[in-house]
Order: structure tokens, then sequence, then C-alpha cells
């Protein structure tokens, strides 16, 4: 392995530029180099047809980052980060560009179904059990986009005006926490922060790597490098992809005395550690399981993100009734069930078949296509389908968005359904009141139009390819639903704080502050459709016995859920901290643990949360570090953000991290 030292200044002004548009330079041959590809719910590879067009190779298409946010299981998370890693092991790629923790701090971003939560300490959770996963074995990642990149709008030029608070407490936290998973890279985003392009965002990188201790490489997003030599100066280690008139100015500039050989090297040095780090991690590492083994894997998280929103005694079904379905998504094709740009995944399996799944589970199925994602036309013409959901026992609607709706490079225009898809959610419900609508969304829906009328709703998400059998297994109960929200769904899009703030051609502004998703509701009590960590059960729990004692460093949390249901289930607990008399403004509780388990019939379980005390802390702006306030704090212990189940005090000196 080669030092800087060992490298000539072309040799080095060359390696801070990558190779083509998936490569780091390998100097003609003269270093070893990495293959990076996207990323996250799939490996996203590229190759040329015959006739010189680019197409994408078929891999195996996991659930969206949005639905294994849902799962609120960390070793689901881990799961889908070694399955990821084998399919890049057998594909020769070194890492792994995702995953993307970006807080969804609106709902109409394009982006949603990539990123985890609107709560920064689910997300950076969830993102550290993903990136063990993926490196342990032998793949690295690249966290992006650093930073504040929450929605797809003007990508390229908006600034996010955020204040230091807000950015410490909110939109830093999910790289934060990653980092402690030790990620090899990061990629900054294309927006500016704070009128600064995050390219050359010098303060945030200093942040990354001298508060949270990212020792990796960070790389540009994909042409997001304005002045490469600005980049450079302020910490950015790669340009992707190769970019001949940005490479020029740089070694012009150089000439020019305007990049130092010192900020020159410590970037070179940091990309020969890259590629050194990411060989000795897949040193010995192969796939330890087939592809078909990973698509089962991906079915079975699907299945634990799968979120029962609403359920007035009509699912499970029950056996020997019969079911009518409706609605294309119900016999997806590819590309549908998904998001669209650097996330969207080929499908390696492509019969995706709902009526198909629960015909195999014994029920006797009607199907009917009966409307598209989009088209009014198809509904116009839908009296059969209205029909036949008349006739039978139980309605399934299957709605959604997919790539033509959620997409990256774009916001989406309505939180609402396509017209024709409420229209038919309505006029089959208005024929059968056992009417259950499944949910194909990479984000929050304004459900309002329609809920009401509905018996229940199952928020499927992008389930990956083997979402027909997932669903399937929900609604005929061979799975008791376990997956909770990792987003509030307000009741309309007026409701949401990043709707009503500032926003110009070139500016975003987040008055909004600390008041993102349950933070703001909560606070401001403004009712919503379906609360943040919301999810039902086939099972029924009951919460007891919370005792919270600080020992040290850390508060000790444990309570105890019973299943007082006769059926087998699983249960998020969700553990929230309020300060009691706060000297600074601070929302009315905040995520700082959770914990999930599974619970037979009739069982128990005990769960125990450690709070370290950054979790009652604040950023202090008028200090600069976190700070917790001397006095009381509230434990909440609940099984969503707005069912609270059990409270419990402790009192804390003043202390400075
Ligand atoms: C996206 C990144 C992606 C990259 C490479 C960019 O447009 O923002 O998330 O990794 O392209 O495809």
């Amino acid at each position: 392995m080669k030092t800087v030292k060992e490298l000539s200044t072309e040799e080095k002004l060359r390696l801070i530029c990558g190779k083509g548009r998936w490569h780091t330079e390998d100097l003609g041959g003269k270093l070893p180099n990495v293959m990076v590809a996207d990323g996250p719910v799939g490996l996203r590879m590229e190759r040329k047809t015959e006739d010189g067009k680019t197409e994408a190779i078929p891999a195996v298409a996991y659930p969206a980052i949005q639905l294994l946010a849902n799962t609120w299981s960390t070793e689901c998370a881990r799961q889908m980060g070694k399955c990821l890693a084998e399919d890049c092991l057998e594909r020769g790629v070194d890492i792994l560009l995702a995953p993307g923790v970006n807080i969804k701090r609106d709902p109409l971003n394009g982006r949603n179904f990539e990123y985890f939560s609107e709560d920064p300490y689910l997300a950076g959770t969830m993102a550290e059990s993903y990136i063990g996963g993926l490196q342990s074995h032998g793949v690295g990642v690249c966290i992006k986009h650093f930073c504040a990149n929450n929605s797809e709008y003007d990508r390229l030029h908006q600034t996010s005006d955020v204040d230091e608070r807000t950015l410490r407490e909110i939109y830093y936290v999910p790289f934060e926490i990653a980092c402690k998973a030790k990620p090899v890279s990061v990629m900054c985003s294309y927006n500016r922060v704070n009128g600064t392009y995050a390219a050359e965002y010098k303060k945030g990188f200093d942040v990354l790597r001298g508060d949270f201790g990212f020792d990796g490489a960070i790389f540009s997003d994909w042409d997001a490098v304005r002045d490469r030599t600005a980049s450079a100066k302020a910490g950015l280690d790669i340009e992707m992809p190769f970019n001949e008139g940005n490479y020029e100015k740089l070694v012009a500039d150089y000439r020019a005395g305007k990049l130092s050989d010192e900020e020159l090297d410590a970037c070179a040095e940091r990309v020969l550690n890259l590629v050194a780090r990411c060989k000795e991690m897949r040193k010995g590492k192969k796939a330890s399981s087939t592809e078909k083994e990973r698509r089962r894997e991906a079915m079975r998280i699907a299945s634990e993100g799968i979120v029962l929103l609403k359920n007035e005694g009509v699912l499970p079904l029950a056996e020997g009734q019969s079911v009518f379905v409706c609605g294309s998504f119900a016999k997806a094709t590819p590309y549908m069930i998904s998001g669209g740009g650097s996330a969207c995944v080929r499908w390696e399996e492509e019969n995706f078949d709902l009526p198909e799944k629960l015909a195999a589970r014994g029920f006797a199925v009607d199907y009917e296509k009966a409307f598209l994602v989009n088209d009014t036309g198809a509904w116009q013409n839908a009296r059969t389908a209205v029909l036949k959901a008349g006739r039978s026992d139980v309605n399934i609607v299957c709605v959604g968005t997919g790539v033509g709706i959620e997409y990256e490079d774009g916001d989406r225009k309505t939180l609402r359904l396509p017209a024709v898809q409420e229209r038919a959610i309505l006029d089959t419900a208005a024929q059968n009141p056992n009417t259950v609508v499944v949910l194909f969304a990479g984000s929050a829906i304004d459900v309002s139009a329609w809920v009401d009328r509905v018996k229940a709703v199952v928020y499927a998400g992008f389930t990956g390819e083997g979402g027909d059998e997932a669903v399937a297994d929900i609604l005929t109960g061979k799975v008791n639903p376990s997956g909770k929200l990792s987003e509030t769904f307000p009741l309309s899009i007026e409701d949401v704080p990043a709707a009503n703030t500032y926003k110009c051609a070139g500016v975003t502004r987040y008055q909004d502050g600390l008041d993102v998703g349950y933070r703001y509701y909560d606070t401001y009590e403004v009712p919503v459709a379906f609360p943040f960590g919301h999810g039902l059960s086939y099972a029924s729990f009951a919460y007891s016995g919370l005792t919270a004692v600080r020992e040290g460093d850390i508060v000790k949390v444990t309570f105890e859920v019973e299943n007082t249901s006769g059926a087998a289930g699983k249960e998020v607990a969700q553990v929230y901290v309020r300060e009691c008399a706060p000297l600074v403004y601070r929302p009315l509780k905040e995520l700082k643990g959770y914990a999930k388990a599974a619970i037979g019939a009739g069982g128990r379980k005990k769960y125990c949360v450690e709070l370290p005390m950054r979790a009652f802390a604040h950023w202090s702006a008028a200090s600069d570090r976190w700070e917790v306030t001397e006095g009381d704090y509230e434990i909440l212990v609940g099984a969503s953000s707005a069912d609270i189940r059990l409270r419990a005090k402790v009192t804390l000196p003043e202390i400075q991290l």
C-alpha cells in the first residue's frame, strides 16, 4: 500500500477526484481502488446493452428504508445490512452508497422513502445497526446526505437556513449516532447549508470529524461539487463522478497557490486510507446465503415493518371468507411499488401477486385491476369492481404512490392519493362495510377523505419484491402485525410546520426549529390522523411496573409488558423524556429509547432501556455544548407518542457534557 509521501502532487490531485462514475482513482493501476454502487434498498448497478443503452441489473429489492424503520427492530436493520453486504460481495462492490439518514421534516419530500424517520434517535439507531450489518460482513457504507437535505425542490441551489441548536439536536443527530458504527465514508448533499454549499461545508465536516469521531472519507454527491478547490479546502476528499473541467481547474488553482500541500495531503491520505480499509474489511468475506434466502429475509423484514393503522374487527381475515381485491398495486409491475431515482432497484423476481398469495392461503379470491395509479378514466368504467366489492365478504382496496409520485429530484405535490384511488376506496366501501385499504406508499398520506369509511387500513409501504407474501401473511394473521409508524400521518399538509415556513426560490428557512414531526404536534396539541409510533396488533398489551433509577452516567428504565390476548405478538415500547421546568424551549417530549420484544399469548416480558445523560441534555446556544439542566425529568413509556402508559420521574443535577 502506497503512502501519500510516495505520490507526486499530480497524482494526489488526481486521486481526490473519482474515476468514471463508480470508482475511486487507481492511477493507471498503480493503486488499488474501490467500486461504489447505490443503495439503500437494494443494489443498483448498471450495464450497457448491445445497442449502447444503459440498463439496471436486477437485484434483490428489499423493503424501502421507510418500511425498515417501521420495524423499530435493530435486528432487522442489521440483517438487511448483512443481506445487502452479501449482494455487494457477489458483485464486486466495495461500498454501498447508503444509508440515507436525513430527517423527514416535510412529508412531501420526494426522497422520504429512502430515509428512516422524523425522529433523529430512531433514524440514528436504525442506521447504526444497518451499517454494522454491512461493515461487519465486509462492505463499507457511505452515509448520506450531509446535511439538512430535507426536500428535493431545486436541490442544487436551495439553502437550508437552520440554526446551530436545531442542527445539533435534530439534523446532525442521525449522523452522530451512525458514526458510532464507524462508517468508512459520508456523502455530502447537494443543497447549501446556511448559504454554503454542502460540498464546502467545513464547519459541518469539522463537527463530523472532531465531535462525532468520524474517521473515514467524505464523498461528494454526484455532481455536487461546484468548486473542487473550495471543497478540498473544506475537507471533501473525493469528487464523484470524475469531472474533467473541475479537475483542470483544481490543478490550476493548486499551481496558483490556492490549495496548500497540507490541505491536498489530508484529502489524498484519507482516500488511500479508505481504500486500504475497505480491502482489509473485505478480506476472507464471502456470501453465506443465496439470493433466494435473501429474498426470504427481505420478505420477513417487510412483514415486520407493515403497520396496522386501523382495525375495527375485520382483520385478520376469517377462514372461509370470500375476498375481493382491487387496484393495480395488488399485481404490481416492477417499479410500481418503489420510489424513483438512484434508490430504484430493478426487481429480480417479478411476480408480485397479492390475490394469488391470498388464494394460496385458502381464500376464495376475485380480482379486478379497476384503476391505475393516476388514470381517472380507468375508474369510470369500474362498475364490475363495485359490484364485486358488494358481493364479497371482505373488500380489499390496494392503493399507493410509486415511482411516478415519490422520486429523487422532486417533491410530491400533494399528501393525498390520486383522485381515482380515493374514488375507488369510497365507491367500493359504499357497497361493502368490510373494506380494508392496503397502502403501498413510501411516506405519509392524507387519509382524511376515506379513512372513516373503511374498517381497516394496512400501511404496507414500499415492500420490495416479497411484499405480496408479507401483506398476505398480515391480512390472514399468519404474521401478527408489529410495525409502528416512524413518521406521523398528519391530518392534512396545512398542519405540517415545514409547509408553513418561509420558502422562496433559493432559501428554505427552518423556522420550525426543533418542532419537527411529533415534537410539534404534541407540544402544540395539533390533532393528527395517526401519531408517530402508532401501530396496532392482533394481540393486546398491558404495561406496568415502571422504575427509573440513576446509576452513575445512566438512568436505567425498566418496566413489564404483558400480552393480555390469546395471540402471540411483538410489542415496540417507546421511552420518551420530558424536562419538567426547562430554562430553554424544549418540545413536550422526545424519543430517547425503544425496545421490541416477542411475547407469547398470556406471557410477560421485562423491558430494560438505558438512557445516557445525553438523553436529558439540550444544546446550549449560550455555551456551545450539551448541558443537562438541574431539575426533574419525566420518563414516559408508551405504545406510541400519543399513547403514554407509564410515567416516572428522575431528578438530575446540572451536568455539562
Ligand atoms: C443521489 C445519491 C446517489 C448518487 C449516485 C445522486 O443523485 O443524490 O444519493 O448515491 O446520485 O447515484
